[in-house]
């Protein structure tokens, strides 16, 4: 019998690709979105740099070309529990993939208003979905993207694990006893934190009520197409690159593309985990097929491919696009230098193919970056959100230095 997925955040950068990729391998699929991303464009005076259409125009186009139908519910996860839940019991899902956040570390740190916004919404999606499935008594396996960033970027001096570390407590009598705890969170911004607090919830309802949940903690996502949304412009999928929403790498493609310099924050010495958008999709077709048992611990697997420091990614950027590199003040508040390493063993003993830097990245830039760049606004590059009140915004000034 067909499979019955429901797509909480399914309009946004990684559900619609998601979206289309599962109804092309034949699953039955449900979005549901309250359309909040396309509301935060227009506050910020920001649009995607590709031209992305309405929801109902992006799945008339999906039917028209493959004949395969996609339905969609505007309903606010966190603040809609009734309507959720009947369209759950309607429904019935196998899977619940859950993208309905608010994902922007600086849009969550830019006022008192916005962390208050990323906190309620966060966590009132998520505790929803869980309390719904708990109150229908639905065997669904719900699959959650978390982050990387939940693990802040010390210098852990080991290959982050999937999840847990075993590790050995002295007891006061002197004995040691071994368990497993969830690896330690250290959240850099507000966003980060209710990703750590989204943790906590589904350890509690794996226990309590035997709920089955995989935690994806994803690298940074960069790319824009995937092999569905490429069917058609109707379909493109969004590119963000102002300064709150753009991911770095995608906002140096766009920069290279306008002739704007690269702005590296601070020394650039962050070390980050990435991943192209089309192994987002493949990874979380994989996670689909390969649920946790019923009453088993929540599976958190990470997802990511490749790790770079941000200044390394600049002068890649720079080397194929020939684009200068500038130093710019960081808004954020962390450490200047940090090494990462961490395991994705699971998903490439599953059979994941990486998309490489190496690979992609020169198709990405004109296919993309490019052909849109006359759609860009030169006011949304500088990053403009602060994480203290003593810090200063990231625009490139001419006292910084340009390589
Ligand atoms: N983009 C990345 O680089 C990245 C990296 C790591 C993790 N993630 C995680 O993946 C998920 C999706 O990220 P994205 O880049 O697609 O973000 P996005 O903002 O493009 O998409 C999120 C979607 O969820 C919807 N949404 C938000 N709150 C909702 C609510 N209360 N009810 C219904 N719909 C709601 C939005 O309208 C939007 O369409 C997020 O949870 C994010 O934390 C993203």
């Amino acid at each position: 019998m067909e499979k019955k997925i429901v797509i909480l955040g399914g309009d946004g950068f990684c559900g619609w690709p998601t979206a289309l990729h599962l109804s092309a391998k034949d699953y039955n699929v449900t979005i549901v979105d309250n359309l909040s991303r396309r509301l935060i464009d227009v506050e910020l005076g920001a649009s995607s740099l590709t031209p992305i259409k309405s929801t109902e125009r992006r799945l008339e186009a999906w039917t028209r070309i493959t004949g395969r139908q996609i339905n969609f519910e505007k309903i606010d996860a966190a603040k809609d529990y009734e309507a959720l839940k009947s369209l759950l019991n309607r429904v019935r899902p196998d899977t619940v993939i859950h993208f309905a956040e608010q994902r922007a570390a600086p849009y969550s740190m830019k006022s008192a208003t916005h962390k208050t916004y990323t906190v309620d919404n966060n966590i009132g999606a998520t505790h929803n979905l869980l309390s719904i499935l708990s109150e229908l008594e639905l065997d669904t396996h719900v699959v959650h993207l978390g982050t990387m960033g939940v693990y802040g970027y010390d210098d852990a001096g080991l290959e982050i694990p999937e999840g847990y570390l075993p590790v050995q407590i002295k007891t006061e009598t002197g004995e040691f006893i071994s368990r497993e705890v969830l690896y330690p969170t250290d959240p850099g911004s507000v966003y980060h934190m209710t990703k750590s607090m989204d943790q906590l919830l589904f350890q509690f309802y794996a226990k309590n009520d035997g709920i089955r949940v995989t935690d994806l903690h994803q690298g940074i996502v960069w790319g824009t197409q995937t092999e569905e949304t490429r069917l058609s412009e109707s379909l493109i999928n969004r590119f963000d690159y102002d300064g709150d929403y753009g991911t770095v790498l995608n906002r140096f493609l766009m920069q290279a593309a306008v002739g704007h310099p690269l702005t590296v924050h601070g020394t650039g010495g962050q070390t980050r985990a990435f991943i192209h958008i089309q192994d987002t999709v493949r990874c979380i077709a994989l996670a689909v097929e390969n649920p946790p048992a019923r009453g088993a611990r929540v599976k958190i697997l990470n997802q990511i491919t490749e790790c770079h420091r941000v200044r390394d990614l600049a002068s890649i950027v720079s080397k194929v696009t020939g684009a200068k590199v500038a130093f710019v003040d960081n808004p954020r508040k962390e450490a200047d230098e940090n090494d990462l390493r961490v395991s994705n063993a699971t998903f490439i003993d599953l059979g994941l193919k990486p998309t490489t830097l190496e690979n992609g990245l020169l198709a990405e830039t004109m296919d993309i970056a490019v052909k849109y760049a006359l759609r860009h606004d030169p006011a949304m590059i500088p990053c403009v959100s602060t994480w203290t009140s003593t810090q200063r915004p990231g625009e490139v000034k001419e006292r910084q230095a340009i390589a």
